[in-house]
């Protein structure tokens, strides 16, 4: 069996690094599975993609479709037509994607209408929040998806809620957190540390990439003094994404405990996030990761689709209203935030439970 294992986007990298690295292994056993990688090109600097398959040991991908940038349909129309002419000439038997990108999305239609199964990691999560484009990727991909990997109970749930088959749904747990803690003992200190001047627990480390919160210039800014005034002088650590670089430049902002930095690698972005006094982000990846290493994690969001991350883990939702900034630091800077726990398989064997999955279905 031929499975193409699709990557787009950034937090795509992690999610697939361990499914690969475990078929390989099989693979060179019992030359049980084979994979086509297929990067589409969605991220393409080398600070969003190729500085990842080499910390993470990823091979490189065997097909680039190159789409770049562009708006959500541009990206999908281009994904889609390219991914088909390939699947024209190479057919596979089954396509993996990973998460909620617009390639995980574009990919999956394109093989489903060539009558080519879908397999999802990270299957079943929502956020109940439609204004968000990876709402709608994960809502499109799991109405086409043949087999469902999950990394919740609830995740599994959802499905179930909508119509899937039970037998469909595997609850293997989550891949990204396999590969966080094949690393966690093993990470770069990022160049930062040394030229700040930081130590384990002395500054607060900031993400923010949604368009809800970065493409507004007033708001981003507001949100930002907030966050910096609010740190007891503590250094705020920001790497910034692509995107919200463009908005950034056109703000100005003069505290000096607030540290831009360029968007980091793996490693040393989570070596910052493992001694960071407390991790403030918009992202969703990002609350899984500061679960399992007990980092107290603000999210800037009113929602999310990782309900375990709040309910068992170290995340809360303080919302996108920059008034409940305050309150929530003040908690972490008395040191009352929760401790939390694991949730349940996240447990570093999701990719094998995952493959040996893969491998019954031929
Ligand atoms: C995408 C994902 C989001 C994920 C995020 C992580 C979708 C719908 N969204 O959002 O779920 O959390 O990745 O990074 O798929 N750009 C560059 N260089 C790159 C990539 C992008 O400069 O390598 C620029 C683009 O030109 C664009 C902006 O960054 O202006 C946004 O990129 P895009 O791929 O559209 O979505 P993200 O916001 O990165």
């Amino acid at each position: 069996m031929i499975i193409d294992i699709i990557a787009g986007a950034r937090p795509n990298f992690m999610k697939i690094a361990p499914i690969i690295g475990e078929i390989n292994r099989v693979d060179s056993a019992k030359k049980a599975l084979s994979y086509r990688l297929v990067h589409t090109g969605q991220h393409y600097d080398k600070k969003m993609s190729a500085d990842f398959f080499t910390q993470l040991g990823i091979p490189e991908p065997d097909i680039n479709l190159e789409v770049g940038s562009g708006s959500q349909a541009e990206q999908t129309a281009k994904i889609m037509i390219k991914y088909e002419a390939l699947l024209f000439e190479k057919p596979c038997d089954l396509c993996l994607v990973v998460g909620d990108v617009t390639s995980t999305m574009a990919c999956a239609i394109t093989a489903k209408k060539l009558k080519i199964s879908v397999a999802h990691v990270e299957a079943g999560i929502r956020s109940g929040d439609m204004t968000m484009p990876e709402e709608v990727n994960r809502m499109v991909t799991d109405s086409i998806t043949d087999y469902f990997f999950t990394t919740s109970k609830g995740a599994s749930s959802n499905l179930v809620n909508i119509g899937v088959e039970k037998h469909r749904i595997f609850f293997v747990g989550n891949t990204m957190i396999d590969t966080l803690l094949k690393y966690v003992n093993n990470l770069n200190q990022p160049e930062v540390w040394k030229k700040q001047g930081l130590s384990p627990k002395s500054y607060i480390l900031l993400t923010m990439h949604r368009p809800s919160n970065v493409d507004q210039a007033d708001q981003l800014k507001e949100m930002l003094l907030e966050i910096i005034r609010n740190a007891n002088g503590f250094p705020v650590v920001f790497p910034v994404h692509p995107r919200t670089s463009k908005v950034l430049g056109q703000i100005s902002i003069k505290e000096r405990n607030f540290i831009a930095t360029d968007p980091m690698s793996y490693l040393d972005f989570i070596y910052l996030l493992k001694y960071a006094k407390a991790v403030i982000t918009d992202s969703g990846g990002i609350t899984e990761e500061a679960t399992v290493l007990g980092v107290p994690c603000m999210s800037l969001r009113d929602s999310t689709e990782r309900p375990e991350t709040v309910e068992i883990g170290t995340n809360e939702l303080v919302g996108t209203n920059p008034q409940n900034i305050k309150p929530a630091m003040n908690k972490i800077f008395s040191n009352s935030w929760k401790k939390g726990q694991i949730p349940e398989k996240w447990d570093g064997q999701t990719a094998k439970r995952i493959v040996e999955i893969l491998r019954t279905l031929q």
